[in-house]
């Protein structure tokens, strides 16, 4: 499956966030696909909103996952894989216990842990226009 949706001003993405987490219902695993300031954390912070995450949402500084806690009082984990040297850092890290705990993972930069590639996911590819964005979903 694949849905694209333009987004014009920031008002936008709330709805699109909604429309994410309903459409792939069945999805844990969100990779975040952009370049630098595409809008990756800030779509991150929308669907938090939407998870009912209260805490500050931003990219994780001195480490590599930030935990949240979601309505449910589950947890939410956001990666920024941006600073990874290596593929092995992330396998330190433990990646895999986040990755198969059921709960939803957000990730910045999947591209660094190839191993991502062959889990079940939903990829959002956030493209930046002129005067918009694009985010382009797709999912099995
Ligand atoms: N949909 C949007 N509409 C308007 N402005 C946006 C939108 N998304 C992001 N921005 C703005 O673009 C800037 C960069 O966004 P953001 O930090 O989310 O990008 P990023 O893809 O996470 O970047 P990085 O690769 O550095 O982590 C921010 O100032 C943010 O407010
Ligand atoms: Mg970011």
């Amino acid at each position: 499956m694949r849905f694209t949706r333009e987004i014009v001003t920031l008002n936008d993405l709330d709805g699109v966030a909604g429309e994410i987490l309903e459409k792939a219902s069945n999805y844990k695993i969100f990779c975040f696909h952009g370049e630098m300031g595409a809008g990756k954390t800030t779509l991150i912070k929308s669907i938090c909103r939407k998870l009912g995450v209260s805490d500050e949402v931003q990219s994780p500084t001195f480490s590599i996952v930030n935990e949240y806690e979601d309505s449910c009082k589950k947890p939410v984990y956001h990666f920024d894989f941006y600073r990874l040297k290596n593929e092995e850092e992330a396998y330190d890290l433990g990646y895999e216990h986040y990755f198969f705990s059921g709960y939803f993972c957000l990730v910045e930069w999947p591209e660094k842990v190839k191993d991502l590639l062959k889990l079940k996911k939903a990829d959002i590819f956030i493209e930046l226009m002129a005067e918009k964005r694009q985010i382009t979903v797709e999912y099995d």
